[in-house]
This record gives C-alpha cells, sequence and structure tokens, in this order.
C-alpha cells in the first residue's frame, strides 16, 4: 500500500467533499476498506460517496444488518460493517469472495474482523479523532493508485475552474 492523499483536521463537509471526489473513479469498482476507531466517520464517508454515485434510497448504517447493497446502473455496491463479527467463520455465509467481482464496489468497516474473508483492498480510507476533527489518510494499490491518480486529477480541476 502507499500513502497516496494526506489531510490533517478535515470536518465532515471536507470529508464529504472528498468523498464526492472519488465517486467518478471508484464507478469502475474496487474494494475499499474504511479504517478508524468508533466515531471516526467511516459511515458519514460512505453515506457521501454512495449519495454522489447516485444511490437515491436512503443509506442506512450497515451496523446491524452487515451489509447492505445498492445497484446504480451497471454497477453493484455493497457496504459492509464487520464490527460486530466475533470470529472470521461467521461470514461464510456471505460469500464475499463472490461478491468482490471486478466490476463491484465494495465499502467494508472494520475490515479486520473479518480475518481472511475479506478481499484484499485497493484503497484504504484510514479516519483518526483530531479533537472535534478527523485526519485522514487514503493508501492505495495496483488498481486502486490508478482510482486515485485519477480522482486528484478531479479535483484539481475542480478548484482550478
Ligand atoms: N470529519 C469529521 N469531523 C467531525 N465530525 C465528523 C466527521 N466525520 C464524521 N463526523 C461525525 O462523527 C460521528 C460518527 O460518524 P460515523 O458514524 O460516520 O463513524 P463510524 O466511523 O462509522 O463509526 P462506527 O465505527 O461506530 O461505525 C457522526 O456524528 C458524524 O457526524
Ligand atoms: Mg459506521
Amino acid at each position: 500500500m502507499n500513502t497516496a492523499m494526506r489531510l490533517a483536521g478535515i470536518d465532515e463537509s471536507a470529508l464529504v467533499a472528498l468523498a464526492h471526489s472519488l465517486a467518478g473513479p471508484l464507478r469502475d469498482g474496487a474494494v475499499v476498506y474504511l479504517r478508524g476507531e468508533l466515531g471516526a466517520g467511516k459511515t458519514t464517508f460512505a453515506r457521501a460517496l454512495l449519495k454522489a454515485l447516485g444511490v437515491g434510497e436512503r443509506v442506512k448504517s450497515p451496523t446491524y444488518s452487515l451489509i447492505e447493497s445498492y445497484r446504480v446502473g451497471a454497477l453493484d455496491i455493497h457496504h459492509l460493517d464487520l464490527y460486530r463479527i466475533a470470529d472470521p467463520h461467521e461470514l461464510e455465509w456471505l460469500g464475499l469472495a463472490d461478491l468482490a467481482t471486478p466490476s463491484a464496489l465494495l465499502l467494508i468497516e472494520w475490515p479486520e474482523r473479518g480475518g481472511d474473508a475479506v478481499p484484499a483492498a485497493d484503497i484504504e480510507v484510514c479516519l483518526q479523532h483530531a479533537g472535534g476533527v478527523r485526519d485522514l489518510e487514503v493508501r492505495a494499490t495496483g488498481r486502486g493508485s490508478e482510482r486515485i491518480t485519477r480522482a486528484s486529477a478531479a479535483a484539481s480541476a475542480a478548484t482550478r475552474s
């Protein structure tokens, strides 16, 4: 994993804006880990991303359901929260590996709880409490790096115009 982006002290609206700038490139599919302690902003990021992708319905947190799935055009999206998984075997029924087709977008909160059952990440969004705001780091590998590069280009083009 290479660090692709680092932002210190961002408030919720900056986090939402970042999620919006990643929506275009992530439309082609990716496995995205959302890391951070309780309340770090993982669901906030996911919700903003899903809205930007065109998920019209109210975006529920998968805290209790484990998984919430959406389809936008040809894109299958799965938003997972593995916090309540005590043992990775509990995930077998989900068939996570089968959900992670090359064109699907997986957003996974608490990926470390899923052990080997969780497909490898293309992108990791890591959030940390920093007073009332958050520090953020985006890491990427392989096709994830290519997606992030495109997102940065789009974001700087937007600020120039
Ligand atoms: N960048 C930010 N700055 C300040 N507050 C934020 C920021 N992002 C999110 N929040 C607030 O933090 C709270 C927790 O956010 P959220 O539910 O997204 O966390 P989470 O990481 O998904 O937590 P959990 O591990 O419980 O699923 C919410 O009240 C949200 O409005
Ligand atoms: Mg959450």
